[in-house]
């Protein structure tokens, strides 16, 4: 099936395929335990993120698409991919000047604005305080309250901190094995041969032979079990995440993948 980047006006269909694709993932009961009795607000915090990961320069969203003809534009939208680009060089990525390229700022702006969107009107969908819970994980305070427990498996050695990294990959269920998620990882893992970086994923629960299969061969480790055991990185923890919050709320998923393993010299 064919690939082409990602079009503003895709972003919608792309935040449905994420809804739909993740829904019966194991992180969805935790963060989005209502998302049954609220369809749309959990189709919402998507596409949020999707709009947000849009304006970010590191990134490219790219999409499998098939024709149909019922369809206005002739195409129907069937998976997708979003591929970023860390480290040196990342900010050149789509010909910005540099880091202080002002166009840098969309994305944060955007955050914020869905910060205070949230405040004035709920998100039904995600999870609320509880005795048992008092700071649930949800999809916004996900990735900096484990950015903890996983950057050793990004920056350790120091030469890894430079890679691709596929950060999201979904198939329309009803397009899945047919070879789309196949041809999207492929897609990013050229880029990364092209540039000479290894690539990197964090696979969510049983997806380790999939993506064995598709070139990340080296399982490094899994954010879900990992400690901080470094000085540094214990006081970048949130105060409220003594323990990894995904061991706490027994998920198992989290298999960091690298395409190539680190040799001694620190050199991929
Ligand atoms: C994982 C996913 C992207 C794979 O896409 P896909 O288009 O169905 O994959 P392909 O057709 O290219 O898969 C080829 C092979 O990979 C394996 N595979 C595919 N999905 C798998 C999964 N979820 N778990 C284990 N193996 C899988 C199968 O062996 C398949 O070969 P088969 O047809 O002989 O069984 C898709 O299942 C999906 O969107 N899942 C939900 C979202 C998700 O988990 N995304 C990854 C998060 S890190």
């Amino acid at each position: 099936m064919p690939l082409r980047l990602a079009t503003f006006s895709d972003l919608d269909a792309i935040s449905k395929i994420l809804a739909a694709s993740f829904y019966n993932e194991e992180l969805n009961d935790r963060i989005f335990p209502y998302r049954k009795q609220f369809p749309d607000d959990y189709v919402f915090v998507w596409k949020q993120k999707v709009i947000k990961s849009w304006w970010d320069y590191n990134k490219i969203w790219v999409v499998s698409y098939d024709k149909d003809p019922a369809q206005k534009s002739g195409e129907v939208i069937t998976g997708t991919a979003e591929w970023a680009r860390e480290g040196k060089g990342s900010d050149r990525l789509w010909g910005l000047v540099r880091w202080w390229d002002p166009r840098r700022l969309v994305s944060p702006s955007i955050g914020i604005f869905y910060t205070f969107y949230r405040l004035l009107i709920p998100n039904r969908a995600v999870p609320v305080s509880s005795l048992s819970d008092p700071n649930p994980l949800n999809k916004w305070n996900f990735a900096r309250r484990i950015e903890p427990f996983s950057a050793r498996f990004f920056t350790d050695p120091p030469s890894r901190a430079n890679h691709w990294e596929l950060s999201t990959l979904a198939v329309d269920p009803a397009y899945q094995r047919r070879g789309i998620g196949q041809e999207l990882v492929a897609w990013g893992l050229e880029r990364a041969r092209r540039d000479s970086l290894p690539a990197v994923v964090i696979g969510a629960k049983g997806t380790e032979p999939f993506y064995q299969r598709c070139g990340f061969l080296h399982i490094v480790g899994n954010v879900s079990t990992a400690e901080i055991d470094d000085d540094d990185d214990c006081k970048k923890v949130a105060r409220l995440d003594k323990t990894n919050p995904l061991k706490l709320r027994g998920i198992t998923g989290g298999s960091v993948l690298w395409t190539h393993l680190a040799d001694e010299d620190g050199k991929q």
